[in-house]
């Protein structure tokens, strides 16, 4: 069978993990199976997990089963199976890799991708031993995993330690959310159509509101996210991934450098926050025991560390200080344990000069552009319109103009597919450029040490609920609402 892209090695470090099975193999089954990794190419999973390859091949069949669910091919599995391999090793024993070298030299001209699904913590190791065993060549990637630090200075720990063996045009730091096909569509949205290009700023927007909450809460990974909380786990990256894709400036291409450019002009135009602003503008809160989709849920320190000071919910005001937003807040907010798994972007846009229709103009509400991620991904236009029909005078509704562009697609395409078939096709411009991961450190940072001097104390919320009302105060002070309420 042709292959319509290039043959590469895909060396899965930390194969045997959660994320591995859960995304990133059946992210690489799609695109083989839609045949843009070719049948020569290799994925070679890494672990330390001590198995023999029939065993390998045995624990990725059941786990493509259970995450691939219908879209698994028993049939095709025969062939995917085939461009397997398992190499342990031992991340931080140099010796352990010799293995993977007389693997890799089996074709030592292949462009070879990195894939570091491990801790942060092993990146440097990895990184050394692939160096010392000459198995870094200049068509070599590395794809680096989130948390990429807890703040500016262990970020700069883990990105130096990378850098000393691979050049910054080789490195793909990921942010699914990046891949997420919506997410995308926003500059879609935004650069091919004339039609928002004059309102797209302090003149026509009032506001804008980033959500993202999810129903789960932290599961069976209390120790890691006790470390992170949401500040860290969410908003550092997703969150402010987002708001730079609506807030930038047009790039002067989809280049690469074009697009994170102008991200980090925005990162950089963020108003840092005064004490007084922490206490104002910004809300964290932990999660009580309540109840998540009819079932009682246990409160987040129920069981755990009582004197956990981690946020499951955070929620803040952002000014951007630039000409384009002068005057239009940024209210973001994430949360866990929330009534609904629920993200969505929303611009609103100001009212109208001066209304015409007398009696009927209570029933006029201002334009929005409502972006959904999750849990279906849509664009709807929220425009007024005359209900149609005779009365005494002219009614009018709100109606949904929807993009919907799924609608002619048979599977939609999970975030990770987009980005590892980038990373195949060694294209960096939906992955995070250094310099924008420290401006959103930087920015982060302030906050996190702000709340640990408690000058803005933990709130609380029921499981299950919308959340802490301090976060409804915080932008109720300005006089609008969050979209849900
Ligand atoms: C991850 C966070 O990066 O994103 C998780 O570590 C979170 O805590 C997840 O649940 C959310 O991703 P998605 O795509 O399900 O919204």
């Amino acid at each position: 069978m042709s292959s319509k892209f290039k043959v590469c090695d895909f060396i899965l470090f930390g194969g045997h993990g959660d994320l591995a099975f859960r995304k990133l193999m059946p992210a690489l089954y799609h695109l083989s199976f839609d045949e843009y990794l070719s049948d020569e190419s290799r994925i070679i999973t890494v672990s330390r997990k001590n198995i023999s390859h029939d065993e390998h091949i045995s624990l990725v069949k059941n786990k493509l089963i259970e995450f691939l669910q219908d879209d698994f091919s028993e049939e095709f599995f025969e062939r995917f199976q085939q461009q397997l391999l398992l190499v342990v090793i031992d991340f931080s024993d140099n010796k352990t890799y010799s293995q993977l070298e007389v693997i890799l030299n089996e074709f030592p001209l292949r462009e070879r991708v990195n894939y570091l699904s491990t801790s942060p913590s092993f990146f440097g190791n990895i990184c050394e031993s692939l160096s010392n065993w000459k198995l870094i060549t200049e068509v070599s990637r590395v794809v680096l995993e989130k948390p990429l630090g807890k703040d500016l200075e262990s970020s700069r720990i883990i990105n130096k330690k990378v850098l000393k063996y691979f050049n910054e045009n080789q490195i793909y730091r990921i942010d699914h959310y990046l891949g997420k096909d919506t997410v995308q569509n926003i500059m879609a949205l935004r650069f091919a159509n004339r039609l928002f290009v004059p309102l797209w700023n302090s003149n026509h927007i009032d506001h804008i509101q980033i959500t993202v909450s999810e129903s789960v809460g932290v599961e069976n990974r209390w120790g890691y996210y006790n470390e992170y909380g949401a500040m860290r786990d969410m908003i550092q990256n997703h969150l402010m991934q987002l708001l730079c894709l609506i807030a930038m400036e047009p790039p002067c291409s989809l280049e690469a450098n074009s697009v994170r450019d102008e991200k980090v002009k925005v990162l950089r135009s963020f108003r840092t926050l005064s004490p007084e602003d922490i206490k104002s503008n910004t809300v964290r809160a932990q999660y009580k025991a309540g109840s998540s989709e009819g079932v009682s849920v246990p409160g987040y320190l129920d069981g755990n560390d009582k004197d956990s000071q981690t946020e499951t919910f955070a929620a803040m005001r952002v000014d951007i200080d630039n000409w384009r937003w002068n005057g239009v807040p940024f209210y973001i907010r994430s949360g866990k344990r929330m009534q609904n798994r629920n993200s969505e972007i929303v611009i609103q846009f100001k009212s109208i000069p001066h209304s015409i229709f007398g009696k009927s103009d209570d029933s006029i509400t201002s334009n929005k552009l409502v972006i959904t991620l999750q849990p279906n991904e849509s664009i709807e236009l929220k425009l007024m319109n005359k209900i149609p029909g005779l009365s005494d005078t002219m009614k009018l509704q709100q109606v949904d103009l929807e993009l919907n562009s799924h609608s002619n697609i048979s599977r939609k395409p999970d975030a990770y597919e987009r980005l590892i078939l980038d990373v195949i096709l060694s294209n960096p411009t939906l992955f995070m450029r250094l310099d924008e991961v420290e401006e959103a450190w930087k920015w982060a940072d302030t906050i996190i040490e702000g709340w640990s001097d408690n000058i803005s104390p933990m709130k609380h919320y029921t499981a299950g609920s919308h959340g802490p009302s301090a976060a409804v105060q915080l932008i109720a002070k300005d006089g609008r609402s969050w979209n849900d309420e």
